[in-house]
């Protein structure tokens, strides 16, 4: 089981597009279990747009981080993608607990009680240094930046990386990180932030993400992106990348 976390400091970075995604092409390779570690739930408003709001409200990632639910009872198994959910009330974390270290220790403990069942768990994050953030990045075997362009995106992801090696220092685990470009067009602009990330040579950059009307329209209707389309490559190709990171031995079928 390999734990991918994707993550920006910055909200509307594209990380619960690249998570939903993302997540579709490796359930293609794996089973895959997608965790909504943000109490926005976009995560899980696509994946379970139909769920009952009431069997949400008692088990989903919360009841899971204060132990108030054992794993097997907040994952909702589905056909594509297994999927542990959130509600809002997740925002409520930081008043339940004191003690991030302790409330990421066990989230470790409880996901690998299920080691076995996945090859790959994809995990979406708020766009704010919280608790949940923290347990995601404790977790990981990669980080999955999405930068997008913004006067902010390089301010944002040194913050991100600030972040993770405060992680790195409380448990004294080294991260693998990537940056994947996403939303970026052909201007000067654009292509001096692409340039700024490939300078920072310790983390490589991912092949970017197109900007597309129909991964916007999709991502909102709830629905996987057309087979074969160009935004559908886009992601099938950025699961190979990924696969190759966080398991470089592996071979692919006919390479
Ligand atoms: N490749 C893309 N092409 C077009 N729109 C995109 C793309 N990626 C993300 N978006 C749009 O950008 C907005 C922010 O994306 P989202 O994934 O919700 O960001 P975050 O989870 O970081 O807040 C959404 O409206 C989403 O549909
Ligand atoms: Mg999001």
């Amino acid at each position: 089981m390999k734990v991918i976390t994707v993550s920006n400091i910055k909200g509307g970075s594209a990380k619960s597009t690249t998570a939903i995604h993302l997540a579709t092409a490796l359930a293609r390779r794996g089973k895959t279990l997608v965790i909504d570690l943000d109490m926005q739930a976009d995560l899980t408003d696509f994946f379970l747009p139909d769920y009952p709001i009431e069997r949400l409200e008692n088990h989903n990632i919360l009841s899971l981080l204060l132990g108030r639910s054992s794993i097997e009872d907040v994952i909702v198994r589905k056909t594509l993608v297994d999927v542990i959910p959130a509600t809002l009330t997740l925002s409520k974390l930081v008043r339940v607990t004191e003690d991030p270290l302790f409330i990421s220790q066990e989230f470790k403990k409880t996901l690998d009680k299920v080691r076995d069942q996945y090859s790959y768990v994809v995990i979406d994050t708020p766009g704010a240094a919280k608790y949940e953030l923290t347990s995601a990045l404790f977790v990981a075997n990669l980080v999955v930046i999405p930068v997008t362009p913004s006067k902010w995106a390089i301010r944002a992801v040194n913050l991100l990386l600030d972040e993770i090696s405060a992680t790195e220092n409380l448990f004294s685990a080294k991260k693998m990180t990537a940056f994947l470009p996403s939303l970026f067009g052909t201007s000067k602009k654009h292509r001096e932030i692409i340039d700024r990330l490939k300078q920072i040579e310790e983390i490589p950059t991912l092949n970017e993400i197109p900007k597309s009307e129909s991964i916007k329209t999709k991502t909102e209707k709830h629905e996987p992106l057309k087979k074969d389309s160009i935004p559908w490559f886009a992601f099938d190709r950025l699961a190979d990348e990924v696969i190759k990171l966080i398991e470089p031995e592996f071979r692919f079928p006919f390479a």
